[in-house]
This record gives C-alpha cells, structure tokens and sequence, in this order.
C-alpha cells in the first residue's frame, strides 16, 4: 500500500485521533480518557498515516502475553481502501513482536465492517455478551486470535 505507514501514538496525536473518535463512535471517549489511556504504560498505540496525516489508529492494552484490544477506528473518508487491514496487519504483527500470543476484542453484533475485518485476520467468536449495547438492544461479540 503505497503512502501508508504506522508508528506508535503518542499524546502529540490527540487532536487527530479526536477528530476520528469523534466521527467514528456515537459515545466517543473524552480528550482526558484518550490521555490517560495513551500515557498508561500498559497500553500500545498506533496511528496510521496517509503521506504524514493520521487516518487511523488502533490500541490495546498489553496484559501478560494478551493484547486487549480496545479501540479501531479509520476515519471516514478513508474507509473502505483496504487501510484498515492494513493498519491491522501492521499493529498485530507489531504486538506478535512484543512476545503477545493472543489478541481478543469485542464489536456490536451488527458492526458488519469491523466484523468481516477481523474474521478475515484470523480472528474467531469465542463469546457473546448479551445486550451490552443496551441502549440499542444489541450483544457484543468476543473475538480472540491466537498465534
Ligand atoms: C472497521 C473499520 C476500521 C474498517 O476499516 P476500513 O479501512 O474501512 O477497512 P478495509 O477497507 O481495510 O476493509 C477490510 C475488510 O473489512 C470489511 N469491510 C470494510 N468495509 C466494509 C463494508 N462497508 N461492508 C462490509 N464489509 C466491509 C471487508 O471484509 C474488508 O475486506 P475486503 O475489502 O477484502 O472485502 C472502519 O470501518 C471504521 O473505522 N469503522 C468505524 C469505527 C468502528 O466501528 N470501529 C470498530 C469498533 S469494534
């Protein structure tokens, strides 16, 4: 993928991952949540850039050999180009190197996008939570993928 690339977040990248947070999710976290979440030594960002803007990012929190991953978002306009896989592959591989054994993640049962990208990574349903979307009435679905 030509003019793409990946590196790891730091607080510097807030105002762009707000910008996407913000477009991306109907309860978006807050700027101290991201800031927290960024400067806790657990976690693992990363952002992916078109030429040198931020498109995208992707974290989770490092727990023992598990990656928990808790936030994937491209923002709108780039979606749909094969840069969120792309992103995928990249942050994986890069947490696979950091001596992770597993991934896991949780989406609303009705995410079809974000469904048929981590499917297709190799991710499998392992769980379900049963109205955890309660405000629309919808599961949340376990994925986990093991190396
Ligand atoms: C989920 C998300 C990150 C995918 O990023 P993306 O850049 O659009 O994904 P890609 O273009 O790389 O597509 C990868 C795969 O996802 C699936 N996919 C992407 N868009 C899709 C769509 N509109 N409908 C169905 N499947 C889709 C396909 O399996 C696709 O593979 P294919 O092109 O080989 O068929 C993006 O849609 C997004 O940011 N959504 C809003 C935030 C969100 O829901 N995050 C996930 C929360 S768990």
């Amino acid at each position: 993928m030509e003019n793409l690339s990946t590196r790891e977040a730091t607080v510097e990248d807030l105002d762009d991952i707000m910008a996407i947070e913000d477009e991306s999710f109907t309860a978006p976290w807050s700027r101290d949540s991201w800031e927290r979440e960024l400067n806790n030594p657990l976690t693992y960002y990363e952002v992916l850039l078109y030429h040198d803007v931020i498109i995208g990012y992707v974290g989770a929190w490092l727990l023992g050999d598990q990656a928990h991953i808790g936030n994937v978002a491209v923002g709108g306009e780039f979606r749909s180009n094969g840069y969120g896989r792309y992103m995928m592959n990249h942050y994986l591989f890069a947490v696979y190197e950091k001596g992770m054994t597993s991934a896991t993640l949780e989406v609303r049962d009705d995410n079809i996008p974000a469904i048929n990208l981590y499917e297709s990574l190799g991710f499998q349903l392992e769980g379900v939570r049963k109205n955890y979307y309660a405000h629309v009435k919808r599961d949340g679905l376990i994925y986990w993928k093991r190396w």
